[in-house]
Order: C-alpha cells, then sequence, then structure tokens
C-alpha cells in the first residue's frame, strides 16, 4: 500500500541520516538517472526545505552548478515573502561547465523562480595564473566575494569523479592522478575518495570547503544508482548540517554497503 511504501521510505531517510551523522535525508521515490520527473521533485522539496530552513530577513544562498542544480532550479517555487529576502551568489567561480549549467545561471534562474535577486560571478574559464589574480582585484568581482563569504545557506550537488573529470576536459595528468589516488566523488571542486578524504582541489575562488562547514544551512542535492557510491564518499565527511535530497535508487544502493 501506499502508506506501507511511505513508512518504508521514511525509515531508509532515517537509516541513511544516521549513518552519515547528518540532520536530515530526504528520499524521493524513482531513479534520476532514467527519470526526469525524479529531479523535478527535487526542485518541490528544495524548496520546502529552504522555506524551512532560511529565516526572516536578509538571506545569501550560495550555490553550485550541474545539470541536477539546473534542473532543480526550473522546478522552484517562491520563497520570498515580506519579511524574508534571498539573494542567491554562485559558491565558485569557473570551475569548468557548459553555460546553462553553470553556477550563475543557477542561481538566476533561482532568483527567478523564488522571487529573489541574484548576483554573477564573471570569473572566465581557463585563465592563466596572472590574469586570474589580477581579476580578484577587480572591485566588482571582490563586492560578490565578500557576498559570497557571507552567505548563510548553500545549496550543491555531488557527482562522480572521473566523470566530473571528463566534462571539465581535465588534462591527461591530472586524470592519471585522479586515478592512482582513487578518486570516486566531486563536490565544489573537490574530489574525494571512497573514505571522503580529498585528494585534490581545482583552485578557484570562492567558497572553500573548510567555509562550508561554517555555514549553517547546508543541502546537498544528488540521486540516481550511477551515482551512490560517489554521494556515499562524500557524505561520510559532510559537514553534520547537511540535508541530504536524493532519490530511492541512490538510497537503496547507499544501504547495500551499510
Ligand atoms: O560542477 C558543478 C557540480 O555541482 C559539481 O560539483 C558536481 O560534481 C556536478 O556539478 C554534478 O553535476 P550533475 O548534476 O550534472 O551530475
Amino acid at each position: 500500500t501506499v502508506m506501507n511504501q511511505l513508512l518504508g521510505m521514511h525509515q531508509v531517510e532515517k537509516e541513511i541520516s544516521q549513518y552519515f551523522g547528518i540532520k536530515r535525508c530526504i528520499v524521493v521515490a524513482g531513479n534520476s538517472d532514467n527519470q526526469e520527473k525524479v529531479l523535478y521533485e527535487f526542485g518541490d522539496i528544495l524548496t520546502d526545505s529552504l522555506d524551512l530552513l532560511l529565516p526572516d530577513g536578509d538571506n545569501i544562498v550560495a550555490v553550485m552548478g550541474g545539470t541536477t542544480m539546473a534542473l532543480t532550479a526550473e522546478h522552484m517555487g517562491t520563497l520570498e515573502t515580506e519579511k524574508r529576502h534571498i539573494l542567491f551568489v554562485p559558491a565558485r567561480g569557473g570551475i569548468g561547465e557548459a553555460m546553462t549549467v553553470q553556477a550563475n545561471s543557477v542561481s538566476a534562474v533561482m532568483a527567478s523562480r523564488t522571487g529573489g535577486h541574484h548576483r554573477a560571478l564573471y570569473v572566465p574559464e581557463q585563465l592563466s595564473l596572472e590574469t586570474y589574480n589580477s581579476l580578484l582585484q577587480e572591485p566588482s568581482i571582490q563586492e560578490v566575494l565578500t557576498l559570497i563569504e557571507q552567505s548563510n545557506c548553500v545549496v550543491h550537488s555531488i557527482g562522480r569523479a572521473l566523470h566530473m573529470a571528463a566534462r571539465r576536459k581535465m588534462s591527461d595528468e591530472e586524470m592519471v592522478m585522479l586515478k592512482q589516488n582513487n578518486a570516486v566523488a566531486e563536490s565544489f571542486g573537490y574530489f574525494f575518495d571512497e573514505e571522503g578524504e580529498v585528494v585534490y582541489k581545482i583552485p578557484r575562488i570562492g567558497l572553500q570547503l573548510k567555509d562550508v562547514q561554517k555555514i549553517p544551512n547546508v543541502v546537498a542535492i544528488a540521486g540516481g544508482k550511477t551515482k551512490a557510491k560517489a554521494i556515499r564518499a562524500y557524505m561520510k565527511n559532510a559537514p553534520k548540517q547537511t540535508w541530504l535530497i536524493t532519490d530511492e535508487a541512490a538510497a537503496n544502493e547507499i544501504l547495500k554497503g551499510v
């Protein structure tokens, strides 16, 4: 029955949040590997979660990019009220994604769906270190970096290490190094092994992993059976305040290894 299914799902959510020692886990029925509707549901759930988490007053929500984030964003609903205001900013600049799934685009879509505002961080891909460093001195960039530092919430996804390295067209040397270090997961431009230890980091401006630890509200969104291993690896050392939004396919696979 539907009731039994709901109770079963509730049990799975509890087991997962206890296993990782995180605040909450929400599981959507289905498998986002091949069901787009699961991703739409992530949008509803993210909206409800932020509605619970974000206090009245001014909020700054830092967001990452990727296809999960982009599709989730498109299905969000209103969050802005007379008392609560939300500014969306990209969490990190230029980590190598196609335009439509860049953090800048995701934050713009989230702002328009929720009724909030957004600021972009313009850092082109593939910069020389010299240009990169001088760009950092730009007041317009400094301003957005300050906003990112002040964020009280971050929403991010989790990907498979080698898949993400290939998507970002990382060099052959980097690929070999990731394999040698048994990288299985990627989030925020950091690569993690199965124990959730950082094995490599793409040096970029914006939020660093140590900053995420201090942000009061952290929401991770990732599903699909193919991502289960990556999700488990990253979540092992995820900040304790994290809420994980995932799907049934990933959740069942994660619990198999417990
Ligand atoms: O590149 C941004 C990012 O959020 C990564 O940190 C993450 O691994 C990836 O996107 C997830 O992408 P997708 O949702 O397309 O699997």
